[in-house]
């Protein structure tokens, strides 16, 4: 598990800001009638206008190269779903934005799902209660906690609200990869896991369902979808952990 140093941090500072104001910026042009392909599009130009690179396209598992470059996910999609021209937004849909940028070397990665017009109620308390669970989760990146302490603030706040959360998917250490120890699952047992030091750079991010939390992968190789059909949702935040307790790194670059 790598710890940064602090020339690392201040890359990892730019990474993680870019990543925050692109995915402000896009969250700008979702509204009912924009393609899933549109949102991605948009993402690449914000992208390279600030000369940073999408870490997901072309990201490999196995033989498959991510073909988009962000990950654009409607309702019951939970994650990596792939922008398209035949999937409209419409009034009432939630929509999951999960941004990932590599610059100067250094990956930031931030994801949140918003909905499309007005949405059910039940819809709301979904957004709401895995935002709110990304909060309590990072506010046990503690330095001397361990892993385990994010993962249960998160189930355990989750499962309150009758929703589930995704065990297929997890967290991640986050640096010159975009994938890099520790996983950090969203269910645990506190005080269990790798205990959290300062200068570790998390990606954090609870993957909640509205029903069961079991998940199927649809025929594109890419898109995680939730198994019953319920409605799936996804916020992340890279973080940074200090001796003056955890900093979220994707915050937006004012002006
Ligand atoms: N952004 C994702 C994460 O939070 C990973 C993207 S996978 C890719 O870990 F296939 F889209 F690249
Ligand atoms: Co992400
Ligand atoms: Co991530």
């Amino acid at each position: 598990m790598s710890i940064k140093t602090a020339a690392d941090i201040v890359r990892m500072r730019e990474a993680c800001a870019i990543a925050a104001t692109v995915l402000a910026k896009l969250k700008e042009h979702v509204a009912p009638g924009i393609t899933t392909y549109d949102l991605d599009q948009i993402a690449k130009t914000l992208i390279a206008g600030y000369g940073a690179r999408s870490a997901d396209y072309g990201y490999q598992i196995g033989s498959r190269r991510f073909p988009a470059y962000i990950c654009v996910s409607v309702n019951d999609e939970i994650v990596h779903g792939i922008g398209t021209l035949k999937r409209i937004l419409h009034d009432g849909d939630i929509v999951s934005l999960d941004v990932t940028v590599e610059y100067n070397g250094c990956i930031g990665d931030n994801a949140l799902t918003m909905p499309v017009g007005r949405i059910a109620p039940a819809l709301q308390q979904l957004l709401q209660v895995t935002e709110r669970a990304l909060q309590l989760g990072i506010a046990q990146a503690k330095v001397d906690n361990r892993i385990g302490d994010v993962s249960a603030a998160i189930q355990e706040y989750v499962e309150s609200h009758g929703f589930s959360v995704v065990r297929d998917l997890v967290g991640h250490g986050v640096g010159f990869s975009m994938h890099e120890p520790p996983e950090i699952p969203n269910f645990g047992r506190k005080g269990a896991g790798p205990r959290i030091k300062a200068g570790m750079t998390l990606a954090i991010e609870p993957m909640v369902n509205l029903g069961g939390y079991r998940t199927k992968t649809l025929a594109d190789g890419w898109t995680v979808v939730t198994a019953d059909g319920s409605a799936s949702a996804h916020f992340e935040h890279t973080v940074l952990t200090t001796d003056r307790g955890p900093e979220i790194l994707t915050i937006p670059r004012s002006a």
